[in-house]
């Protein structure tokens, strides 16, 4: 009897969403995207994890981790759902695929991580970035690669990958700074010393060369047309910001350093009342903890951290999800987008999608229903 007054309860509350544009949908309830939900128009569960959204011509493009049935198999590659309304997924197969040759970057048995699309007016292409991590070496690898396509569902062809900015200091540290020397095998992880060496860049200066280390990672494309590459560097210890070159395949050379030793990944970002806000995650691998929130004036900074922006039960630990992506809405809203990782059998990982909320300050939000 209970269930059947809930349900009830359900359906009025759904009706007046019946037959609404995605402007009323969007501003309504997180229910509207259930955790079970989550399969395709061909009845199959959504394989696209760590996910971006892309919007273009007036349709939703999702892109995300394809993740096999059985880990050995190894990833396929990058996979894509279309969508007019965010809630109908058409799967577009893989865009982006794995090679069978031996040897190469994307040799099967890579890991490919949090892919994202952005659309380059300029050059008429859709440029793919993803998290690289090569065959049989772990985490160690730490790059990110970049793939070209002249439509939203691919073939992406690769163009190649590597690590950020080798040769270049990031444009927030001091000539103090790039003068230092470090002997950071010396000092004991997260003492005073340590954690001192690591604000001060000594794993910038270790990577200067060869190029600053790049995991978890998200693109931004700012009104005025530059885009923006935000990942996880400095042994997943400080995020930076790195500007792109005007067809968006490589870096401009242009880059900052954000919260030193603030341990942060799963960035994802967006731009309200002119306030930049940047979602992460701690560093827990595939086990869920608290969200950390920063703002900054300019993409360029600075970023202040503010409180853990989930609110209500399970906030503590970003309601066993981590955050992957922030999606503006056509009524002006926000969409956080975020992932619940199985790890047993990372194919199955759920979605959560939740409406972002704002204080009367303008400070952003998220509370699950
Ligand atoms: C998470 C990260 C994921 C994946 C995972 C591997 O912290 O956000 O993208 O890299 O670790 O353990």
């Amino acid at each position: 009897m209970k269930r059947f007054f809930i349900l009830c309860a359900l359906a009025l509350c759904l009706l007046p969403a019946a037959g609404a544009g995605l402007n009323e949908k969007s501003s309504t309830t997180a229910e509207q995207w259930p955790d079970s939900t989550w399969t395709d128009t061909d009845g199959a569960y959504i394989n696209a994890h760590g996910c971006g959204i892309l919007k273009y011509g007036g349709r939703y493009y999702w892109f995300g981790e394809h993740r096999p049935e059985q880990y050995q198999e190894g990833q396929d590659g990058v996979t894509c759902y279309s969508s007019d309304d965010l809630h109908t997924w058409k799967n577009e197969g893989l865009v982006f695929r794995v090679s069978e040759e031996p040897g190469v970057d994307i040799e099967r048995g890579c890991v490919i991580e949090r892919p994202k699309v952005i659309y380059n007016p300029k050059t008429k292409q859709f440029v793919l970035w993803f998290h690289l991590e090569l065959k049989a070496h772990g985490y160690e690898a730490a790059r990110s690669a970049v793939a070209v396509s002249d439509t939203p569902t691919g073939p992406y062809r690769y163009l190649g990958s590597g690590r950020a900015n080798p040769g270049i200091y990031p444009e927030n540290m001091t000539e103090e700074q790039r003068s230092r020397s470090w002997n950071v095998t010396a000092y004991k992880e997260w003492t005073p010393e340590w954690i001192q060496a690591v604000q001060e860049g000594c794993f910038t200066l270790r990577d200067l060369e060869g190029g600053q280390m790049e995991r978890d990672m998200t693109l931004y494309v700012d009104d005025d047309g530059k885009a923006y590459h935000i990942y996880a560097s400095e042994e997943n210890l400080t995020l930076q910001i790195a500007e792109l070159s005007d067809d968006f395949t490589t870096h401009s050379g242009r880059y900052i350093r954000v919260a030193p030793t603030g341990h942060n990944e799963a960035p994802a970002i967006f731009k309200h009342d002119g306030t930049y806000w940047l979602i992460t995650s701690g560093c827990t691998g595939w086990a869920p903890n608290e969200a950390r929130l920063y703002s900054a004036p300019s993409i360029w900074g600075p970023w202040t951290k503010h409180p853990n922006p989930c609110r209500g039960e399970g906030s503590e630990l970003t309601f066993g999800a981590q955050s992957t992506y922030v999606l503006p809405l056509p009524d002006g809203g926000f969409l956080f987008m975020a992932d619940i990782w199985k790890p047993q059998n990372l194919k199955y990982s759920e979605y959560l999608w939740l409406p972002v909320q704002f204080d009367a300050d303008g400070t952003p939000y998220v509370e699950k229903p």
